[in-house]
């Protein structure tokens, strides 16, 4: 039984990967910009008793993230499994009319949030050498892949997403925490649409699978959910 924070646990992959853990009886923290909204997981948690805490985070909002951090310690004393899920795509960008707006949301969402959350939750993570931070980056956010100008203010998040994978790899490694960053596939959620090439649940057990067997050796590094090495 391990303790496992989801961001982003609303719907597509977030949820899904909830609900794989809860089936192999794992104790999880999901989070919700409204949990009351957040019908599925809800649901889940009336499923599984004691099993799901559902709390509210905005990672847009730092404030949100200190909110998650006073409430956490009612509901897990400590956290094995970190997994930096939530993310948002602006769709519809073209160069000459870039908006800050949308670089700046994304920014926040996508890589501020992510590295600000592991920073605050340091403190909690199991000291058992074996804790572990599953950043959700993409292939989109590859630097050395990318060949045309594309979905500008994601990419430039998840790239910067990377930077902050290895950088809190280095931070957290003398507590034996496992940074990485990993790719999810394709994968046909509202983000992914109807024509990406993975179910959610296929992008999930690859998801876990790569979870269960990188240890230490494995931080810092960007990967597949199907374990493969991306260029950074
Ligand atoms: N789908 C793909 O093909 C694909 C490919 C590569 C990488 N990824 C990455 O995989 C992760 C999950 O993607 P997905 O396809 O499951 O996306 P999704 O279906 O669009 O779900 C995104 C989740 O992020 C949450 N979220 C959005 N803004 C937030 C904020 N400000 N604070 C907290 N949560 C927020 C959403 O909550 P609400 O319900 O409240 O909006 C939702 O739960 C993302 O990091 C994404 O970049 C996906």
């Amino acid at each position: 039984m391990q303790r496992i924070l989801v961001t982003g646990a609303s719907r597509g992959i977030g949820l899904e990967l909830v609900r794989r853990f809860l089936d192999r009886g794992d104790r999880v923290v999901a989070t919700a910009r409204k949990p009351g909204a957040a019908t599925e997981l809800n649901r889940l948690a009336f499923a599984h008793p004691g099993r799901l805490s559902v709390l509210p985070l905005d990672l847009a909002k730092p404030h949100s993230i200190d909110e998650l951090v006073r409430e956490l310690p009612l509901v897990a004393e400590s956290i094995d499994v970190l997994v930096n899920n939530a993310g948002v795509l602006p769709t519809r960008e073209r160069f000459g009319a870039l908006e800050a707006r949308h670089l700046e949301e994304t920014f926040r969402v996508n890589a501020m949030g992510p590295v600000l959350l592991t920073q605050a939750l340091a403190p909690l993570f199991a000291r058992s050498g074996a804790a572990k931070v599953m950043n959700l980056s993409s292939v989109l956010g590859s630097i050395a892949e990318r060949d045309a100008f594309y979905t500008p203010s994601y990419a430039i998040s998840k790239a910067a997403l990377n930077m902050g994978t290895r950088l809190l790899a280095h931070a957290l490694a003398d507590q034996g925490v496992t940074v990485f960053a990993i790719h999810p596939g394709w994968v046909r959620t509202d983000m992914g649409g109807p024509n990406a090439d993975l179910s959610v649940e296929e992008s999930a057990r690859g998801l876990i699978a790569v979870l269960d067997r990188v240890g230490p050796a494995d931080a810092g590094r960007f990967l597949t959910f199907e374990g493969r090495e991306l260029p950074w």
